[in-house]
């Protein structure tokens, strides 16, 4: 079910959007073939949630259940080389259509992260911050023999060394972050992010099973971009960077090879223009 809309493309790219409305646009495809057809230097900032290769078996507990952390095909690991060729691939695609001072925002697990660390500084990209996002919510351990995985990373890159990125320096600082138990009023932000898992809410549309929390690309977003830049998701899923983009005046582009996927991302989208 293919929906184009009249708007044009913010730029000629030869696949046609699976969606697009106002700014609001959707690509269903490998992420990799749509980046290449993205001119150069035309990107404010990425924002990816690649797979973070975990999808191999294990059990971890969700609403008191036992449930696998199996999230799709998608997510599985295709062993060490593969992986990291892959994050390379994208990484290295996602950094010629970012333009001169762009930035980009990468997040995973230790599964993915250090693969997608090494590679960043690889290809020459300038990394600003790491990012550690604490879930106070976090599931608990089944094993009991581990610590408890509450946090995720997010690594947030230049494109540039030379580059002048964005930094919207006050408004992290003396903005109201009622959800982060961490954050002072009135004082630096800091690199510790606590921000909970997807509220109820966030999922009425329907689940994806690796969704981000609104409040975490309301605050990615606020960081590093202006009202009217471009913003990209090249793994895009329920599309939370792009519900976050366009309520917040950014203009958003996502991919995906899911079609479902994409189709909550629409709803999501019809919702906040309701
Ligand atoms: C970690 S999830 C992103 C979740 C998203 N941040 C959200 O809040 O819903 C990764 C997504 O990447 C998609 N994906 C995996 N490999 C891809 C590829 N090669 N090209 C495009 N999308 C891909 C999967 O279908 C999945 O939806």
């Amino acid at each position: 079910m293919e929906t184009t809309l009249s708007k044009p493309t913010l730029f000629s790219v030869k696949t046609k959007p699976y969606f697009q409305q106002d700014n609001f646009t959707l690509y269903l495809g490998d992420a990799l073939n749509i980046l290449n057809q993205i001119p150069s230097d035309s990107v404010d900032m990425v924002f990816a949630d690649p797979p973070y290769n975990l999808s191999n078996g294990g059990f971890t507990v969700h609403a008191g259940r036992m449930v696998s952390v199996n999230k799709g095909d998608w997510d599985k690991s295709k062993g060490f080389e593969d992986d990291y060729d892959f994050h390379y691939r994208w990484l290295e695609a996602c950094k010629r259509v970012l333009k001169p001072n762009g930035t980009l925002w990468v997040s995973g697990t230790y599964h993915s992260i250090y693969q997608c660390g090494h590679a960043l500084q690889a290809l020459g990209y300038h990394i600003l911050n790491d990012i550690s996002w604490f879930k106070p919510n976090a599931s608990p351990n089944l094993s009991c023999r581990f610590f408890t995985a509450s946090h995720e990373t997010l690594i947030w890159a230049r494109k540039d060394k030379k580059g002048k990125h964005t930094f919207n320096y006050e408004a992290m600082k003396d903005g109201q972050w009622p959800e982060d138990k961490i954050k002072k009023p009135g004082l630096q932000m800091r690199s510790v992010w606590s921000i909970g898992t997807p509220k109820p809410e966030e999922k009425k549309y329907g689940k994806h099973p690796t969704q981000k929390p609104l409040d975490l690309l309301r605050r990615v977003i606020l960081a590093s971009t202006n009202k009217g830049d471009l913003i990209l998701d090249p793994f895009t899923g329920s599309s939370t960077t792009g519900i976050a983009a366009i309520t917040q005046g950014r203009k958003f582009i996502g991919i995906d090879l899911e079609q479902s996927y994409l189709e909550l991302s629409k709803k999501r989208f019809n919702n906040i223009k309701k």
